[in-house]
């Protein structure tokens, strides 16, 4: 799947946004290896800190699915600029997904790509503990 179509699947899940306190509705589709999209959206929690952004959820349904191989995140939001991800989401996707390419969307329908790597230079990770190198799953 080409990445202006994976954008435009991240800008209907906007739609189940459930953002009543920002009002900022972000939707977003992850590209799996095998072709497979899971989509996501932001989730708001009145205590705020436990809000739950588009990447994460997405992320999170595919991993919860068994899905393990990831090759894109597109992120859609209704802004005339990119958005680019939170710091949060940034470890998140390195930690689950890696170094995959991050496609940010704006109103007028242009992406841009950035890799992960770009956007999270230097991470902690696996790597970073020893006994954190053996895999477990
Ligand atoms: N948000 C996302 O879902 N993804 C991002 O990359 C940036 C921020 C959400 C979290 C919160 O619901 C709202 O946008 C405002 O921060």
């Amino acid at each position: 799947m080409n990445y202006k179509a994976l954008a435009k699947r991240a800008a209907s899940a906007r739609k189940h946004s459930h953002s009543p306190y920002s009002r900022f509705k972000v939707g977003a589709a992850l590209l799996a290896a095998n072709g497979q999209v899971y989509t996501g959206c932001n989730i708001e929690i009145s205590t705020f800190a436990l809000t739950v952004c588009g990447e994460r959820t997405a992320l999170f349904k595919a991993f919860s699915e068994g899905e393990r191989k990831f090759t894109a995140i597109a992120v859609a939001t209704d802004e005339p600029d990119f958005t680019p991800p939170c710091g949060a989401c940034r470890q998140v996707i390195m930690d689950l997904a890696g170094d995959i390419d991050f496609v940010m969307s704006r109103k007028n329908g242009d992406i841009k790509v950035l890799k992960m790597s770009q956007l999270f230079p230097y991470p902690f990770g696996a790597q970073s503990f020893t006994k954190g190198k053996k895999k477990t799953s």
